[in-house]
Parts: C-alpha cells; structure tokens; sequence
C-alpha cells in the first residue's frame, strides 16, 4: 500500500465526558492516573447488552474514579434497536451521552467485533463511526467462509475503515491472528492461530491502527480449556509482538479479547442455588475462564484493553438464580433487575479493581480495600456500606 495511513485526529470533541477509547488506554499503557505516573494498569472494556448494564459499568467505574469502555456487539445492537442495529447505535449513544454528561469520569464506546466483510458489517461499521467513539475492525477471519482472511484483504479492509474513523478522531482496533471460540451469535472460530510476528510490522504501518488484538491463547466464551485444566496464556510471544510494535510507534496499544476470568465463588453461589438435578449443573461445573494471573502478565506486555463479557454474565445469571431460588413470589420485574444489576456492579468493580483500573480521574469514592466480591451480599455492604 503506497500511501500513508491517516493519523488519528485527536483534536476532536467528543460530548461531555466522551473520549476516544485510545486515549484513556494510552494512560493506562503508560500508567498516568492524573498527574501521577504509577505501574501499567489496563481498563477492561465490558460488552453491554441491556441498558441496565450500562449503568452498572458506569456506575462501577464512577465509584472507583476509573474510565469506562463500553462495547457492542453487533447482537446486542440489535437487541436494543429491536432488530435495527442501526436504531440500537443511535439509542445506546444518545443515551451514554446523556450519562456522561452526569459524570466525572471518561467513557468510551466501542464497536466490538466490527466487520468490514460483509455486506451488513459494512453498514453497521460506518453507522458505528458516526455514532460512537471508537471501532473494532476485525477482518482477521471470514466467517462465512468459515477461514482466516488472506493477511492482504486484511490489511486493506482494516485501512478503509481507519481512512474513515482517524479523520474524524475514532480509534481502530485491528485483529491479526484467530481466536477460537463464540465471539458472537453467528461468528464461532473452532481453531485459534497464534499472530504471527513476522506479519506484525506490516500489518501495523500499513494499516495505522493504534489498537490491536493479537492472538496469544485467549478463547472467547465460558469454556477456555478442559475442565481441571489451566489456561497458559503464550505470554513470550506478547511480549515479542510488544517490541516489534513499540519499535512502529509505542502509542500503539494491545487488546486481549476472551480476558474473563471465572470467579469460584459465582460458581459457588450458582450450584448451591440450582437443584443438583438440574441439567445445567454440569455445564456450570465444567465452564473454564482465564486465570487472573495470566491476564496480568498481559498487562505487563502492553494489553491495556481488556475483553471481558462471559465472567459478567455468568455473576447475572448466578445473581438471577438465587434470586428465583430465595422468593420467586415477587412479582415484580424490577426486584429481579436490581438483584441482578447489582451482582453485576459488584463483578465489574471487581474486575476494574484488579485491573488497576482507579484512581484515574479522581480518588476511589470508596475503600477499595473493603470491597467483597459476594452475591449473597447486596451491594452496599459488598462495598462496605453499613446500611441504617
Ligand atoms: P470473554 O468471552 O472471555 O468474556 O471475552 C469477551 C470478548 O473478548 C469480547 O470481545
């Protein structure tokens, strides 16, 4: 490709409190919370999928001072459009906008797995960069063809896409690699492929992307590995890519998709609330995340996004069941949104708690260090409010 990639504009006004999601992962790449320089932190971006969910990541993220990145999946577009992704865009981003004016933190929202692909992609990625702050341009895999894009198609689709979004100051986030797993209603990868370094380079200055999603052995969805078994992230390999990619130009930052982590005590709570007979109890014993230290070692390596979505739906489900389990004689649709929402807020804090993910914008407005991580608790005391 012989003409040079578009910088991103960074001089663009985003409303109030919306920014770029590049440019709070730079601070976190680079470990700024103000004006203080601390180690490297990372901000987990959270798919979103009810407007209930919004408030929580928001809310969580108000709480400790942190950023927020919201994702949309194009299935969850379509959820809150009614079948119109496009309608969903333009309710989801009037309605964070509104929210972020309330609020002293930064947010960003983000197109997650955008393709440039398809016929429907296209559409929903160009409606994406007039409505949102950022995009994922993934055409590292056609999934109707059900195979990895030629590294050529990639690249040139990727551009067209950072030659519409850096002008007008939304950040790209490419793939180059395929990872295994359920990325979305109709998008599966049975295989994953390791990115390769030796395509890193060209990938990178040809397509001008500051956010990339390498593959490094992260899988999306609830089952990562067999059960029993741990996840070995390939963390020498990120650390390879880091190097290749600092050298280009070191305000390119990573993304780990599929970083959920499944937490033993939602786990816990879910089984002790579903009868044993019941027929999902097995696929909850068998489901496998990513150990929170492999995801850590991510950081290190320059991962300053990370994907996470299944751990925090399984805390709603988990929330839900209990809920059902201790009185299923309330009718009342909200009771069961509030349980369910604040189990929710309870699993974002604790993801942006171990992220590093606080402190950004100003100082926690509560004690981090009393936070529990417990369904079985509401959500004043799980952040150790004594209630009256
Ligand atoms: P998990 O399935 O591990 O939550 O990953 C979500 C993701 O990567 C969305 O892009």
């Amino acid at each position: 490709m012989s003409s040079k990639p578009p910088v991103l504009n960074t001089n663009r006004k985003f409303p109030d409190g919306m920014v770029s999601a590049h440019s709070i992962l730079l601070k976190a790449k680079n470990g700024e919370k103000g004006n203080v320089k601390t180690n490297r932190y990372a901000i987990p971006a959270y798919n979103v999928t009810t407007f209930q969910s919004i408030n929580a990541a928001i809310s969580a993220a108000e709480m400790l001072g942190g950023s927020a990145i919201l994702a949309f999946s194009n299935s969850a577009l379509k959820f809150f459009g009614n079948n119109d992704q496009t309608f969903g865009l333009e309710l989801v981003s009037s309605y964070i906008e509104k929210l972020a004016k309330r609020t002293k933190i930064k947010i960003a929202t983000h197109l997650d797995h955008g393709d440039y692909i398809s016929e429907g992609g296209r559409k929903v990625v160009q409606a994406a960069v007039q409505m949102l702050t950022s995009v994922m341009a993934d055409n590292s895999t056609d999934h109707k063809a059900g195979k990895a894009m030629e590294l050529k198609d990639n690249i040139a689709l990727t551009r067209e896409v950072v030659n519409m979004a850096h002008p007008l100051g939304l950040s790209v986030e490419g793939e180059l690699g395929v990872l295994a797993g359920e990325e979305d209603e109709d998008t599966k990868s049975e295989h994953s492929t390791y990115t390769n370094p030796d395509e890193l380079e060209q990938f990178l200055t040809e397509t001008g992307v500051l956010m990339l999603a390498p593959t490094i052995g992260t899988m999306h969805g609830p089952n990562k590995g067999k059960p029993g078994q741990k996840v070995k992230l390939n963390i020498d390999l990120a650390h390879e890519l880091l190097k290749i990619a600092d050298k280009i130009n070191n305000e390119i930052l990573f993304v780990a998709h599929g970083a959920s982590t499944l937490y033993p005590e939602v786990v816990d709570y879910t089984l002790k609330n579903l009868p044993s007979t019941h027929s999902s109890t097995q696929k909850w014993k068998d489901f496998v995340g990513t150990d929170w230290d492999q995801i850590e070692g991510l950081i290190g390596a320059g991962f300053a996004k990370i994907n996470t979505d299944t751990e925090n739906r399984q805390t709603f489900v988990a929330a839900l069941v209990g809920a059902l389990n201790k009185d299923a004689s309330k009718i009342d649709i909200r009771h069961y949104e509030k349980v369910s929402t604040e189990a929710l807020t309870q699993s974002y804090l604790k993801k942006y708690i171990l992220a590093g993910n606080y402190g950004v914008h100003f100082e926690p407005k509560i004690d981090i260090s009393k936070f529990k991580f417990d369904l079985s608790l509401d959500l004043n005391a799980s952040i150790g409010v004594a209630t009256k």
